[in-house]
């Protein structure tokens, strides 16, 4: 291989929000660890699709295997519109990683966790070979299947200062990197996807999340009630722990916040739960980061909800608190582009996971591959 070739890779995320596909295309070097994102775009899901994936996790078989299909007919519909949207030829893209659409993760003991979205439509699609299904051969070893973006904040930021790395998804999850530093990770507690379920509680299943923030910018935060929701056992264990979405779903509004919701104290909710999210990751970081750690990169559709940044620069007191756009990275490809490293290492048969964030016995190659 020439020393300095770039090599084109796409990845696939559809992350627990079930907001969408995200798509990226990047452009790596492998012999200079260097990855760039050439074009992204998340393709939305429509409600009934979105509303499907999230109570997926109590289908019958018939339902959950036809999802599992129709998901990845889907995204390689999706993938053939990006590709005619930014003029990729597939032959130039050398492999697609697809992390799956996660119905079911249930870490620790005789754990399990099940992504869908067959991929084998994707590779049927473009004649290229694509990776899936990240997650088991980490769990087989012993591992809690997540968090696997540490592998790629290592490979971007391992040589620089430490500093910490949190995408808010649909849950909230935090790496620490850098020189010196061993890797660590683990999820922090919800992200939008908490907010995401009051608006639509409030909403009556109109609206999906709190765009800018709004709701909440407009409501009042119950500090008092944000110390009491930190006390959720989750907050307690210690890493490498991970995070189901259904922990923090409708359920905990209604047992936290009662059932009554007016027009005025749907925004104090919300607001609540904004100050709440940001805490969460406020704790996480205080609790873990090692000494020397002054800087949050904010990733996913977390870092696109201002008042939820603000609210984290408020939070985190004193460490400095960055979207990943300002460092030419957008929050939602950073999570697509991973995968497509992954899937470019598995490919080559080499180690594409950071096994000291899940907790897994060694390091291994993870993911299937189709040819
Ligand atoms: N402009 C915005 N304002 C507020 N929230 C936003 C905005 N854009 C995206 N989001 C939030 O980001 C979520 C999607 O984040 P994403 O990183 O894709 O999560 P996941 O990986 O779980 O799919 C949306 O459901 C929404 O809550
Ligand atoms: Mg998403």
């Amino acid at each position: 291989m020439k020393k300095n070739k770039i090599i084109k890779i796409m990845g696939l995320m559809s992350g627990t929000s079930a907001d969408g596909l995200s798509i990226a295309l990047c452009a790596l070097r492998p012999a200079g660890r260097r990855l760039s994102v050439l074009a992204h775009k998340t393709y939305a899901y429509g409600a009934q699709l979105r509303e499907r994936i999230i109570t997926a996790r109590t289908m019958r078989a018939p339902e959950l295997s036809a999802l599992n299909f129709e998901l990845g007919g889907l995204w390689a519909v999706m993938v053939r519109r990006f590709c005619r949207e930014y003029k990729i030829a597939y032959k130039s893209v050398a492999v697609i990683g697809s992390h799956g659409q996660t119905v079911y993760h249930s870490p620790g003991k005789n754990g399990h966790t099940l992504q869908l979205g067959e991929a084998a439509f994707i590779a049927e699609e473009t004649g290229r070979p694509v990776v899936a299904d990240f997650r088991p051969s980490d769990m087989a070893a012993g591992g809690q299947g997540a968090p696997l973006i540490p592998f790629l904040d290592e490979y971007l930021f391992g040589g620089g200062k430490p500093v910490a790395l949190q995408n808010i998804g649909g849950v909230g999850n935090i790496a620490f990197v850098g020189r010196g530093i061993k890797t660590s990770g683990f999820d922090t507690g919800p992200g939008n996807s908490l907010m995401d379920t009051a608006v639509g509680m409030f909403s009556n299943g109109k609206k999906t999340f709190d765009p800018d923030g709004r709701w909440a910018a407009a409501g009042k935060i119950d500090h008092g009630r944000v110390l009491e929701l930190l006390k959720h056992p989750f907050f307690a264990l210690k890493p490498p722990k991970s995070l189901d979405r259904s922990e923090f779903s409708d359920s905990f509004i209604k047992k936290r916040f009662g059932n009554r919701f007016n027009k005025k104290n749907k925004y104090d909710v919300l607001a609540t739960l904004n100050y709440f999210t940001a805490a969460s990751v406020a704790l996480a970081f205080q609790r873990a980061a090692p000494v020397r750690t002054s800087e949050l990169i904010v990733s996913g559709g977390g870092a696109l909800n201002p008042v939820l940044m603000r609210n984290l620069a408020s939070a985190m007191e004193g460490a400095r608190v960055r979207s990943i756009a300002r460092l030419g990275i957008s929050p939602l490809a950073k999570e697509p582009a991973c995968f497509a490293l992954l899937a470019w290492l598995a490919l080559n048969r080499r180690i594409n996971h950071c096994s000291s964030a899940t907790g897994a016995r060694g390091p291994r190659v993870l993911g299937k591959i189709i040819l």
